[in-house]
């Protein structure tokens, strides 16, 4: 997990990803100071390449009123802020994930209640078809080809700023139900215009997203994909066809996809388990991914550093993305450094928190152990000293660090 990876022009310190979450806490699409908190310390954390979460590109591309935006002034000043710590504080690369909410919009704070209609001040959701994420759910407008090409200048917009904020890398969210990935499911695009019908309709419009995104996003920058490889359901899309998708992405110029389930249709019925997602990863690793030169990314339920270790080492993906566990534990790569005992140049602490870099004594476990009259005493090594850089580590010196 610390070997170095080159993703497209980007060169990554590890193999760790901090995968997209939405935080729910933006202000009119502005990321804040949570934000800058967030992803900052997931950077110091020691992550090879830290991900926004899906970055809307229009007011009613917004999943939630809490959703942030790149589409206007504030938010890129508020986005290269970010980007700027990150780049000037870490050693990780830090990502944008561009996306648009399609008919899963309008919809409440994960708190409040995920995937539910506001109780006031919906805006309308849109889609290639008129048929709603769920019962009760608002049914979506159908998208003409006009309101197509808005959309994909709002992405061409979007993309245009993030370069500008100086993001390393651009996703591209085709997953999770939201409007590109509903085009690609013939469970929730049932169009019977050029961009419905066999998968190649489908891949259509993602597509032309993609490839005028790509020509304005800087040539050494890579661009990754975000897909849902199963809908967990019968009638959608399933790991042959995800297969091809990612085939039509690679040929596109994609350098990387991101291997995510589901979540496109409410009947879904998910295997979990851990590391559930893998075995689709692996697929797309397997026959696509070497054959393209594009890196996949193993994203779901992969927890500790033996899983990441053994899903690398099995060729099962080149990078694993961490949602959740970086949630519970910001710095988990220098952790799992820490407790690998590795010190080298994949994972990097940061000077001022050097003196952290070793992991605690455990209560009632390990020494020295927690009693006062050993310190009052004198005994060799429990004297309290000073941590400096470069100072001889001698017996017992970390008792009085
Ligand atoms: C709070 C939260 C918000 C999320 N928001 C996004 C998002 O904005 N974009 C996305 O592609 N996935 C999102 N996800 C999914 C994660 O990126 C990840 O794929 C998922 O949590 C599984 O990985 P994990 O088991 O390591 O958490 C979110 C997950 C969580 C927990």
């Amino acid at each position: 997990m610390f070997q170095p990876f080159r993703l497209g022009g980007l060169e990554l310190a590890n193999r760790v990803i901090v995968s997209p979450m939405d935080m729910y806490s933006a202000r009119d699409g502005v990321p804040g100071d949570f934000h800058l908190v967030h992803l900052g310390s997931k950077a110091l954390g020691g992550a090879g390449l830290v991900m926004t979460e899906m970055v809307c590109v229009s007011p009613s591309g917004r999943i939630t009123p809490g959703c942030t935006g790149m589409y206007n002034a504030e938010q890129e000043e508020s986005w290269r802020r970010i980007v700027s710590f990150v780049h000037g504080q870490s050693g990780a690369k830090i990502g944008i994930q561009l996306g648009h909410s399609g008919r899963k919009g309008s919809t409440r704070l994960m708190w409040e209640g995920m995937d539910d209609p506001l109780p006031e001040g919906n805006w309308e959701v849109c889609g290639p078809s008129p048929l709603p994420y769920k019962a009760g759910g608002q049914v979506p407008r159908s998208l003409d080809e006009a309101e197509l090409c808005t959309i994909r200048d709002q992405f061409v917009a979007a993309a245009e700023a993030a370069v500008r904020a100086g993001f390393d890398l651009l996703e591209l969210h085709c997953a999770h139900g939201y409007l590109l990935s509903s085009f690609l499911s013939p469970l929730t695009n049932r169009r019977t215009d050029r961009y419905g019908g066999s998968l190649a309709a489908r891949l259509r419009y993602p597509l032309e997203v993609f490839d005028a995104v790509r020509a304005v996003w800087p040539q050494d920058r890579p661009m990754t994909v975000r897909v849902s490889a199963t809908d967990w359901c019968e009638g959608g899309v399933g790991v042959e066809e995800a297969v091809e998708i990612a085939r039509a992405f690679a040929e596109h110029g994609a350098a990387g996809i991101d291997v995510s389930t589901g979540q496109v249709v409410s009947e879904e019925q998910p295997a979990f388990g851990r590391s559930y997602q893998t075995p689709f990863a692996d697929r797309i690793r397997n026959e696509i991914g070497r054959k393209y030169g594009v890196a996949v990314i193993a994203v779901g339920a992969i927890s500790s550093y033996d899983d990441v270790n053994s899903l690398l080492l099995a060729g099962r993906a080149d990078l694993c993305a961490l949602g959740r566990t970086h949630l519970y534990d910001p710095q988990w790569t220098l952790h799992a450094a820490a407790e690998q005992g590795y010190a080298g140049q994949g994972a990097t602490w940061p000077m001022p928190f050097a003196a952290g870099n070793r992991r605690p004594q455990g209560g009632r476990t390990d020494g020295p152990r927690p009693r006062l009259e050993l310190i009052r005493a004198g005994v060799p090594g429990t004297a309290h000293a000073r941590w400096r850089p470069g100072a001889a580590d001698g017996p017992g010196a970390g008792g009085g660090r």
